[in-house]
């Protein structure tokens, strides 16, 4: 299928890069976003039916997280069928018209890929314990003896990242206790053996499937696990999703890493993160897409992303090399302190990383596995980012987060490269702090022994209508997970229209950096900034230029003259406020 962008949405400035090295992609967590069908749970017809919303937000395209068949383990990260929509999501059918109203509208439209592990409920997890030890069908999954006389022990001393072991023992069909197989995540998501070649060929069916239907790219779940290290050692540190033991943010000075050195000089890398045989599968991948754009117009491009949370950023940049993905998440921003220092650090050295093999960075804030960044800058800087915030923990400042979160994310959006935005930021929405444990969905909860509250915080259904039932989200008032009533005020409908609101500020930073061509531009530092103030020049592909000060202080400090764009608080003399980023026109 040919993407036409819609009329309205083109650039005045033609801009000829590719249309990837400057999207600003939204991402929709399909359970949470609209419920069609009154059954509490999103769908996608109720996805199709709001997608005027991104339209009117003036986002390029939509990354749907995994709506295949699923027995929903984690909420879908356990696809059960790689080319079926699960039924509680609707049918291919709706995902066609899905895809058919996005294209029609001018949004490009990126699909979930979960390679790392399928279900224990797919066909051939299911045939692989049916077949027994030795099998062919066990040669897809890592199947291990146990060790110890009797084969109770695990077969190494792996953890999962949800917390409890990474090796579950499975039942022979004689009734015995038998082999144990790796899973890195819960015991219902069991690895798949990438060094086996009908794992690989699978796949590449799924992505022409998808392709074939008109998906414009593939965001790939945990993309730097899908490779073992030989003989599947043993790893004396925690399973996070982090590989090496380097700390986040850590500077580095090297960008140029060519695989074999990078590999040597890194002895701590953990054995189930970040191998470098991972890049041969994406490579092939690149290839397999290219075909799907003969014309290499960079307009037509299908595209990946990599969810890889690796670190240092230069070995992120390896997912990006000119033969790899497109794209691969950013999470050292994420991570970064509220500081001026730690965040221009993070910008440089991801431009820099990314710039050394070509690829536009990209820059996040939210995502559906991250305490929502309206509640995480309300937190005191610099400790440990949670995994969730119940009630008994320590609560986010909401208006100190809330006033930080806008002015990161109008930090982020003038920024050159491509920006991801999670669904319902767009409304400056806080975690739900206030869950109660008994509705918890998460297996990081009941894995970590209530150590950890993980993710449903972060993925409360969208609030459309603060009128309506469930305050828009569908017809059945009992929604998957509760929607707390700070929620009401923040809806949609009490936000459109009205001046100062985080979707008005949403809309105007979106407009602007169309109108400059801010995704394609260039950044110069401001040096003449007070210590807690970052300053920018941001000059637009179509050469306009607009002055960014982001003002991280407790502090207001003198503002510049100029005309101000747009400021993420309210101004009242001439000074710029604690906590406030700013556009001036140059
Ligand atoms: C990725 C997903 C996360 C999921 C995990 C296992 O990190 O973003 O939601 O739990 O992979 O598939």
């Amino acid at each position: 299928m040919t993407f036409h962008p819609a009329a309205s949405h083109a650039r005045d400035h033609a801009a000829p890069a590719a249309w990837w090295r400057h999207a600003v992609i939204y991402q929709v967590y399909p359970r949470s976003w609209a419920d069609g069908n009154a059954d509490g749970v999103g769908d996608l017809p109720g996805i199709t039916s709001r997608l005027p919303h991104l339209r009117e937000l003036g986002v390029d395209a939509l990354w749907l997280s995994p709506f295949y068949v699923s027995p929903m383990a984690d909420a879908g990260y356990d696809v059960a069928d790689y080319t079926d929509v699960d039924p509680v999501f609707g049918t291919l059918a709706d995902a066609d018209a899905l895809l058919a109203r996005a294209h029609e509208l001018g949004l490009r439209v990126i699909v979930d890929l979960v390679p790392n592990h399928t279900s224990d409920e797919h066909a051939w997890f299911q045939a692989a314990l049916a077949a027994g030890p030795g099998s062919a069908e066990r040669a897809r999954y890592h199947f291990r003896d146990g060790q110890g006389e009797d084969g109770s022990e695990p077969p190494n001393n792996w953890s999962s990242v949800f917390g409890g072991p990474a090796w579950t023992r499975v039942t022979e069909a004689d009734g015995a206790p038998g082999q144990w197989y790796l899973h890195l995540f819960d015991p219902k998501q069991p690895d798949l053996d990438w060094d086996n070649p009908e794992v690989r060929a699978m796949f590449e069916q799924v992505l022409r499937f998808w392709l074939d239907r008109g998906v414009d790219g593939f965001r790939v779940d945990v993309a730097h696990g899908l490779v073992k290290a030989e003989g599947l050692p043993d790893w004396h540190e925690r399973t996070g999703m982090l590989g090496s033991a380097e700390k986040p943010g850590e500077p580095h000075t090297s960008v140029d890493v060519p695989e074999h050195e990078a590999a040597h000089d890194e002895p701590d890398r953990a054995p189930m993160w970040d191998q470098d045989g991972v890049h041969e599968i994406y490579r092939s991948w690149r290839r397999l897409l290219e075909e799907y754009n003969p014309e290499d117009d960079p307009q037509q491009d299908r595209i990946l992303c990599a969810e890889a949370w690796v670190q240092p950023v230069e070995r992120a940049a390896r997912y990006v090399r000119r033969d790899e993905m497109h794209q691969a998440f950013n999470f050292d921003f994420l991570q970064a302190a509220w500081h001026a220092k730690d965040l221009r650090e993070v910008i440089d050295h991801s431009l820099a990383a990314a710039g050394s093999v070509g690829a536009p960075s990209t820059w996040v804030l939210s995502n559906h596995d991250v305490v929502r960044h309206a509640s995480r800058l309300g937190l005191p800087v610099g400790q440990p980012r949670p995994n969730g915030i119940g009630i008994g923990d320590e609560q986010p400042n909401a208006v100190l987060g809330l006033r930080r979160a806008r002015a990161a994310t109008a930090l982020m959006l003038a920024l050159p490269g491509s920006a991801y935005l999670y669904q319902g930021e767009e409304l400056g929405l806080p975690e739900h702090t206030a869950l109660p444990d008994t509705v918890r969905q998460d297996p990081t909860w009941s894995r970590s022994g209530g150590a950890e509250r993980g993710r449903d915080g972060c993925r409360i259904p969208m609030p459309w209508e603060a009128g309506a039932t469930a305050l828009g989200f569908g017809d059945q008032a009992a929604t998957w997970l509760p929607q707390p009533e700070i929620y009401r005020a923040l809806a949609v409908d009490r936000q459109a229209g009205v001046p100062g609101s985080t979707l008005e500020l949403y809309r105007t930073l979106l407009t602007l950096r169309r109108e400059l061509g801010l995704g394609l531009g260039e950044l110069r530092w401001l040096d003449d900034t007070p210590e807690e103030v970052l300053g920018m020049q941001c000059t637009g592909s179509g050469g306009a230029a607009v002055t960014v000060l982001a003002n991280l202080g407790e502090q207001a400090v003198p503002l510049p003259p100029g005309e101000v764009l747009v400021s993420t608080s309210t101004l009242t003399d001439s000074s710029l406020p604690a906590d406030t980023t700013i556009w001036l026109r140059s």
